[in-house]
C-alpha cells in the first residue's frame, strides 16, 4: 500500500542546513493501524508530512498503491493527496468562517468535485459517525476542541480515503474524549480497511496499534508488530 525507499530530508534554514531524516525505508500494508513513536525532534511530522504528500523528500522514493509519487508535478501530487489521503493535525486546522457542515463538505466540493445530493449523503453519514451531526450548523469557534477534532476526523474520511495520517490527534484532547476518538478511528479502520499511521507518543493511541515503529535522531531503530 505505501512503500518508503531511503528517504532523505534535509532542512535548510538559512545557510545551515540540517538532515533531519537519514536513512528511512518502510512498507506499509492496506488496513494497519500504525504508531510512530520517538521523542520530540526525532522526525515524525517530517515522515509523516513526506508520506501524506504534503511534503517531498530531499532523496528517496514513495509509492502509494500503484503512484510513485515522489515522481508527480506538486500540482498533480496534491490532486493525488486530495483523492486518496487523509491528513488530522494536532491543531485541527478547521476553516474558522465555514460551519461543521461546510468544513466536511469542503473536500468533496474542491477535491472531487461531487454533485450535491452524494455530497449531503457522505457528509451527513460522516457526521452521524463522530456524533456531531447536532452541531453541523456551528463555526468551529462554538464547539470544543474534542468536537473540532471529531470534526477535521470526519473531514479527513469524508473521501473515503485508503490511507489516514494523524499528527498528534490526541495532544489537544482531554482523556476521555481522546479514548472515543481512539474508538472511533478503530471503527472505521475495522469496517473500511482503512490503514491509520499515528505520529504520537500517547499511550492511549499506542497501546491500541498492531505496529510500533520506534525513531531516534531520523533513524528507525525498532519496528515492532504487537501480536493480539
Ligand atoms: N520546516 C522546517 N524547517 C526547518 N527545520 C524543521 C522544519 N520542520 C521540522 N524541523 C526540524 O526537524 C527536526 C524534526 O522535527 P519534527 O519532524 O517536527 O519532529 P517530531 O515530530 O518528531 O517532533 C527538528 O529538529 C525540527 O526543528
Ligand atoms: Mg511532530
Amino acid at each position: 500500500m505505501v512503500e518508503a525507499k531511503n528517504l532523505q530530508k534535509v532542512y535548510k534554514v538559512g545557510e545551515l542546513e540540517q538532515e533531519v531524516i537519514k536513512d528511512f525505508s518502510l512498507c506499509i500494508g492496506q488496513g494497519e493501524f500504525i504508531s510512530l513513536v520517538g521523542p520530540s525532534g526525532s522526525g515524525k511530522s517530517t515522515v509523516l508530512n513526506m508520506l501524506g504528500c504534503l511534503d517531498t523528500p530531499t532523496k528517496g522514493k514513495i509509492s502509494i498503491g500503484d503512484t510513485e509519487v515522489t515522481g508527480l508535478s506538486r500540482s498533480k501530487r496534491a490532486d493525488f493527496r486530495g483523492a486518496n489521503i487523509g491528513f488530522i493535525f494536532q491543531s485541527f486546522n478547521l476553516i474558522p468562517v465555514l460551519s461543521v457542515y461546510e468544513n466536511v463538505e469542503y473536500p468533496l466540493i474542491m477535491i472531487l468535485n461531487l454533485p450535491q445530493e452524494e455530497r449531503k449523503e457522505r457528509v451527513m453519514k460522516l457526521l452521524r459517525a463522530v456524533g456531531m451531526e447536532e452541531h453541523k450548523d456551528k463555526t468551529p469557534d462554538k464547539i470544543s476542541g474534542g468536537q473540532m477534532q471529531r470534526v477535521a476526523i470526519a473531514r479527513a474520511l469524508v473521501t473515503n480515503p485508503k490511507i489516514v495520517f494523524a499528527d498528534e490527534p490526541t495532544a489537544n484532547l482531554d482523556t476521555k474524549t481522546a479514548h472515543k476518538i481512539i474508538e472511533l478511528m478503530k471503527a472505521i479502520q475495522k469496517e473500511f480497511r482503512t490503514t491509520f499511521v499515528f505520529a504520537t507518543h500517547d499511550e492511549k493511541i499506542v497501546s491500541n496499534v498492531d505496529r510500533i515503529i520506534t525513531l531516534v535522531d531520523g533513524l528507525i531503530v525498532s519496528d515492532e508488530r504487537i501480536e493480539k
